[in-house]
């Protein structure tokens, strides 16, 4: 019976392990469901290029989707991807931050822009390897009140990652963070240490082209985005200026929206109402009619440029942030800015309050425990003298006892 069970065990651990193993290097599109069309675009892509995105919209993975979502449905599987990935990298311990698009939505309302399909997160080399290593095509199941019906979200780690080179144009993209049920995902890219930067040490660069002095990301700041804890660069303001302008940080008119500043919510602008605004610019055909749909200008610009197989947000008119002034002992992200609406100033606020009293609470600690550290110090030479005087004390007694005991001999008898 035993030997049985002993035998049959390494066939059971086989066919365990084997299993994983296959579906590990499964392609995707011979294990999706849904569909009846290849839309991942793959065919069209030069075969260096590991992302494919979806032949009717850039922000789709065709692999999971074969067309685009509404309004209403886009802002809600996009708020659940980001609060999964945000949740997901905090589990697993990789520190991971906001930026471009995303970075300037928490700077409104600490939420996605509604005219963006995508979000953009940045994580460290370190973290990036450590996502390859442990965690390529991790699926996520998440099944929570805001996603009642249950969905799969996959971590996908582009093999070209090890390669930092920014002339790897195919590749800009180090990991997504895919909703398979939607096809919609989240870009990682990889902020890496630049050790032939001109500008000298301390500078990151990504593939897609952006650069940042490491002042001005470290140390992250913690905040929360779409309800859940999130992290942004530390000078987030300069970073957002340099990628948008000043202005895109308060203009309340935006890709057809406007900011409300009682609800701190985008709102919608209808058609035709605002008759100053230049009319939307043509669908493309391939996409089908949608009723409520507010598709940017920006986005369509950045889609060519991918198209075109250039970095996206590095074109010629926006440039990335490349030499940034150096990083000035007060930083004018702690400073309020007049030009800011009075709500978003106060969240402000609040977040640096925030700060500083943490940093003033851990300072305090800090005094506290160099106070018991010095405390203990003295207590232990106190100590030390005290048994030195008793070990002193307790050999002059033997000393005199051993001379008394001589001067007395012992009595006989
Ligand atoms: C992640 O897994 C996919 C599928 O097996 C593979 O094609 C890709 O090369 C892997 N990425 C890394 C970084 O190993
Ligand atoms: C380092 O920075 C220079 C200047 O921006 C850039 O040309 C080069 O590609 C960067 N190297 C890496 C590894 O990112």
């Amino acid at each position: 019976m035993r030997l049985t069970w002993l035998l049959s065990l390494p066939a059971v651990l086989f066919v365990a392990s084997a299993v994983p193993i296959e579906k590990r290097d499964a392609d995707f599109l011979s294990v999706r469901t849904k569909m009846h069309k290849d839309m991942s675009g793959k065919g069209g892509d030069p075969k260096e290029k590991y992302f494919h995105e979806s032949i009717f919209h850039p922000h789709y993975d065709g692999r999971f989707a074969d067309h685009e979502l509404g309004y209403r449905e886009r802002k809600q599987a996009l708020s659940n991807l980001i609060q999964t990935y945000l949740a997901t990298m905090a589990d697993i311990g990789v520190e991971t931050w906001l930026v471009h698009g995303t970075l300037l939505g928490w700077w409104w309302n600490r939420k996605i822009l509604p005219w963006d399909s995508d979000s953009d997160v940045q994580m460290s080399e370190s973290s990036m390897h450590y996502l390859a290593s442990y965690y390529n095509m991790s699926v996520f199941h998440y099944k929570t009140p805001r996603i009642p019906d249950g969905r799969d979200y996959m971590i996908e780690v582009n093999p070209h990652y090890v390669n930092r080179e920014q002339t790897d144009k195919l590749n800009v993209i180090d990991a997504r963070w895919v909703d398979t049920t939607s096809g919609l995902f989240i870009d990682i890219t990889t902020a890496r240490y630049n050790w032939t930067h001109p500008a000298g040490e301390g500078m990151l660069s990504c593939k897609d082209g952006h650069e940042y002095r490491d002042t001005y990301v470290f140390p992250l700041r913690d905040t929360f985005f779409e309800g859940t804890p999130a992290k942004i660069p530390f000078a987030y303001k300069e970073i957002l200026e340099a990628e948008y302008h000043a202005k895109a940080l308060t203009l309340t008119d935006f890709e057809h929206h406007h900011f409300d500043q009682d609800k701190l919510e985008w709102i919608p602008v209808v058609k035709n109402v605002d008759s100053k605004k230049p009319p939307p610019k043509k669908e493309e055909p391939k996409k089908k009619a949608q009723p409520k749909k507010a598709e940017p200008k920006k986005e369509e610009k950045k889609t060519q440029s991918q198209q075109k197989g250039q970095p996206a947000g590095a074109s010629p008119e926006k440039p990335p942030i490349t030499k940034q002034p150096k990083q000035e002992q007060n930083s004018p992200a702690n400073k309020p800015d007049p030009n800011r609406p009075n709500e978003q100033q106060k969240a402000d606020e609040k977040i640096l309050t925030a700060q500083a009293k943490r940093e003033a609470e851990v300072k305090k600690a800090e005094e506290k425990r160099r106070e018991k550290e010095q405390k203990a110090i003295k207590d232990a030479e106190a100590k030390e003298q005290k048994r030195k005087q008793e070990e002193e004390q307790a050999a002059a007694a033997k000393k005199k006892a051993a001379g008394e005991q001589k001067a007395e001999p012992p009595k006989a008898g």
